[in-house]
């Protein structure tokens, strides 16, 4: 079999296609697997014309199907939900065109793709990977009834809100330029991520980090990252660091700072040999 790349598979989808891939994530709040008829009476389309599309995007496999009772039922894929997000993302101009896949992490794929003006910008998918989501569900407490995919475009819904809080309070992220179901569109920072790389202005970098911080905390109603390290910096040509990674985040929870906090202390302190007396630090950070 060819296994075609997401964005041959978003140009494959016509208006039709994309009309009843979004009637199924619609349903799927209502139904873990929806049932044919119910597809169909929201639709209203001619029995040969719904079948011939349901297969298609089941071949594409952007619908899994099971057998329910009588009825065949349909779930949204991962990567029906990436073509949703592609299509809404261009419908509303912020995505011209999909690129290369530069990363394919636990919780997300990240892109490379093109915006209305040909600049290069990234954009990731989020995806609650299978394994991940039950302990997410313990950690967050999360009810049981809440799916992958609502919690998958919860997470792009959040880590856009704070990168576009960030940003617009000059934090160090980058730019957000968009989000739809479970993508966001943000700026490209060339360059590499700070365990990669030596930096030859560490003081700075390490200050540009915690005013970022800062701003969370004091402009971003009491924002904390929740998963900060120097994986989720990026530093770039000009050497300025951008932290990226945000949807984990959480209001005003202070054992989580301390956890942030340390780990940037501490990888600062062994590789560049920078001290910096923790309690000053949160109480600067806290404002
Ligand atoms: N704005 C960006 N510019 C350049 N590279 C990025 C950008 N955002 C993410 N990346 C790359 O993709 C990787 C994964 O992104 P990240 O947001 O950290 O998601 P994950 O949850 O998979 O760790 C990063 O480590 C980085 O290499
Ligand atoms: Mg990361």
């Amino acid at each position: 079999m060819v296994v075609l790349t997401l964005a041959e598979r978003a140009s494959l989808i016509g208006p039709l296609d994309y009309k009843v891939l979004k009637t199924v994530y619609e349903l799927n709040s209502n139904y873990e697997y929806v049932p044919y008829s119910a597809i169909s009476e929201e639709l209203g389309l001619l029995d040969r014309e719904l079948k011939e599309v349901l297969l298609k995007l089941y071949d594409l496999r952007l619908l899994s199907k099971e057998r329910i009772l009588k009825e065949i039922g349909y779930r949204l894929t991962f990567t029906g939900l990436d073509i949703l997000a592609i299509k809404k993302l261009y419908a509303t101009k912020i995505l011209k065109n999909l690129g290369i896949i530069i990363g394919e992490g636990k919780e997300s794929n990240v892109y490379f793709g093109y915006n209305f003006s040909d600049e290069t910008v990234i954009v990731k998918f989020h995806r609650i990977g299978k394994n991940s989501y039950k302990n997410i569900r313990k950690i967050r407490g999360i009810k049981y009834k809440e799916d992958w995919i609502k919690l998958t475009v919860k997470n792009a819904e959040r880590e856009y809100k704070a990168l576009d809080c960030l940003y617009n309070n000059f934090g160090n992220v980058p730019k957000p330029y968009g989000q739809a179901y479970n993508a966001i569109v943000m700026e490209y920072v060339q360059g590499t991520e700070l365990y990669r790389t030596n930096i030859s202005n560490p003081e700075e970098v390490l200050q540009d980090i915690l005013s970022t911080l800062r701003i969370a905390y004091t402009y971003c109603d009491k924002i904390v990252h929740g998963d900060l390290s120097e994986y989720n910096v990026l530093i770039s040509e000009e050497g300025k660091p951008y932290i990226i990674d945000w949807p984990q985040w959480k209001r005003e929870d202070e054992d989580l700072l301390i956890r942030d906090v340390t780990n940037i202390l501490y990888y600062f302190n062994k590789k560049y040999d920078i001290y910096k007396d923790i309690n000053q630090v949160i109480n600067y950070i806290k404002g």
